[in-house]
């Protein structure tokens, strides 16, 4: 199988969790895929507020780190080949950036380039309640062709813990690069005896 080029992006949102724990299954199948990490100062900010961590911290999970001000890195050109894009988390910010192509950081960028590329781009879109701003811009990253993946909590799996959901959010993500994510469930159907 040819290794699988991943840009992971991570912007303000709260799930810092997610983002750590994609990178970290990324980093254990290093012979399927590579991993190129871009964030924001607001992931920076987050991460220090959720768990107490620098960014170095994920720099260190990744394979390249670019800084987010160098729009002329890599991932600012669609030849630049890669199998996509994921932002985890995705803040309703970030999401309106690349729903209205205002490019004006890395990040914002890739993703741009992601789509105009026609490239997969999955977003962990994360906010709560969300306004009517926010589904808008939602609801047309989906048209330009976005998977839209809210770290939504599942029951059906039975989870657990906490790090239970966030392996299910992440074999989600994962998924969508054709990648089998550490104890991810799959449905297989309702137990007939209930
Ligand atoms: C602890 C913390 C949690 C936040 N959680 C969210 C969130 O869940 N969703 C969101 O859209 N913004 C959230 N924000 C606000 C974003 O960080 C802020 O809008 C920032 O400007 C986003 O910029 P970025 O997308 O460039 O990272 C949070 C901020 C902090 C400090």
């Amino acid at each position: 199988m040819d290794k699988k080029r991943i840009i992971v992006g991570i912007s303000g949102a709260s799930g810092m969790p997610l983002a750590w724990e994609l990178l970290r299954q990324l980093r254990a199948r290093r012979d399927q895929a590579e991993t190129h990490l871009i964030y924001t100062e607001g992931a920076a900010r987050t991460l220090l507020q959720e768990t107490g961590q620098t960014p170095q911290v994920l720099e260190k999970m990744a394979d390249y780190v670019y800084d987010n001000q160098n729009i002329g890195a890599a991932p600012a050109s669609g030849s630049f080949r890669t199998d996509g894009m994921i932002v985890v988390p995705c803040s309703m910010k970030t999401a309106a950036g690349i729903a209205s192509g205002y490019s004006d950081n890395l990040l914002l960028r890739a993703a741009d380039v992601t789509l105009k590329e026609r490239r997969r781009l999955v977003l962990v879109a994360r906010e709560c309640p969300l306004s009517t701003i926010h589904l808008r811009n939602l609801y047309e990253l989906s048209r330009y062709g976005a998977v839209i993946l809210p770290p939504v909590l599942s029951f059906y799996n039975h989870p657990d813990s906490l790090d239970c959901c966030i392996r299910h959010i992440t074999g989600k993500i994962l998924d969508m690069f054709g990648l089998e994510g550490e104890g991810y469930r799959r449905w297989e159907g309702m137990d007939e005896n209930l």
